[in-house]
């Protein structure tokens, strides 16, 4: 008997990711590779869907319910990132599309930067590398570039998720007292390896002399820290940003630092990336990054294998490991159940 040809499933990748990736992704569906680093745009992305099941997604692309409610076919959406606020998940979940994210991989990779930003912040580290290259170091002195010690200072994790507690965990390793703050209270195992307390944000902010945050983008926590909660802060104290920039409103950030109402910021995230607020480029008690807190080459890896196996099995008909709208996968599983 005449074997039929299989019909591969149809994916458009919609930016550049590790080529393994692509591979893995090859051997099991026909790609359509966007092999740049521009991405799409949203006129773009809309013809390139056309016809396909899958789309390998970046922070980048936006998924908004519009843009989703003219999806045909499409199956799932694979981010290639822990954070899904490009993607509006209930608009996803209402056209039947499974979303995917690329969680724990990128946890102590992401810690890492907070922390590095949060000690570079504070002992000055990109000021004296500058000071030190434009051939200002002409001697040694006593208070030459002396910055605030990190050691047994408080630290406060706003959101103790998985990078929170990541974050959390190195503190404890400088000998922090940890604050946190977060709408739901960690177990109290959690706690008590961190020896952390939770406290209201309020009190996080007049407490901690760095405050870290680690909170998803939502309506919540959209501009959390603001005007009113940078005057709560001491004005010893540094803010450190790698989780999303909306969560800061940065204007008033900016404002707080040319007024010392703080010391100091280490962002990696902001409002409209890839701008930045042009006062704080100017400023040389903030550190800035450009949202590069996963960019390790392991992590990124692995982020973007994550992916195309969370692609690869929502298009095989199994769970993805990494769902964030599992309910839906419940649904679809009754309904072929009835
Ligand atoms: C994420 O994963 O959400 C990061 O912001 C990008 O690595």
């Amino acid at each position: 008997m005449r074997q039929l040809p299989t019909v591969k499933p149809r994916v458009l990748i919609t930016k550049r990711i590790y080529p393994e990736a692509v591979e893995f992704l090859r051997r099991h569906c026909e790609v359509d590779y966007e092999e740049t680093d521009d991405g799409l745009t949203a006129a773009q992305l809309r013809e390139r869907l056309r016809g396909k099941q899958a789309v390998v997604s970046q922070l980048t692309d936006r998924f908004s319910a519009e843009v989703i409610e003219n999806l045909e076919g499409i199956r799932v959406i694979a981010n290639v990132a822990v954070g899904f606020d490009n993607v509006d998940v209930p608009a996803a979940t209402k056209a039947g599309i499974l979303v995917t994210n690329t969680p724990d991989v990128l946890t102590d990779t992401t810690a890492d930067l907070a922390f590095a930003l949060l000690l570079a912040t504070a002992r000055r580290v990109v000021e004296a590398d500058h000071y030190l290259r434009d051939g200002k170091w002409k001697k040694w002195s006593i208070d030459l570039l002396v910055g605030q010690d990190v050691h047994h200072r408080t630290l406060g994790i706003v959101g103790l998720g998985r990078i929170g507690q990541a974050v959390a965990r190195r503190g404890r390793g400088f000998s922090m007292k940890v604050l946190y703050s977060d709408a739901v209270r960690a177990r109290r195992e959690i706690e008590q390896e961190l020896e952390a307390s939770w406290v209201p944000l309020d009190r996080l902010l007049r407490e901690s002399d760095f405050v870290s945050l680690h909170v998803p983008l939502s309506d919540a926590t959209r501009r959390l820290i603001g005007r009113d909660e940078l005057r709560l802060m001491k004005p010893t104290a540094v803010l450190v940003n790698t989780s999303r920039g909306p969560v800061v409103d940065e204007a008033a950030l900016a404002e707080a630092l040319r007024q010392n109402v703080i010391a100091g910021a280490g962002l990696d995230v902001f409002e409209q990336e890839p701008r930045v607020h042009p006062s704080l480029l100017s400023l040389p008690q903030v550190v800035l990054t450009p949202h590069i807190g996963s960019a390790s080459v392991h992590t990124r890896r692995s982020m973007s294998m994550m992916a195309v196996e969370n692609a690869v099995a929502a298009l095989e008909g199994n769970r993805p490991p990494n769902l964030v709208n599992p309910g839906l996968w419940d649904q679809l599983e009754s309904r072929k159940e009835a």
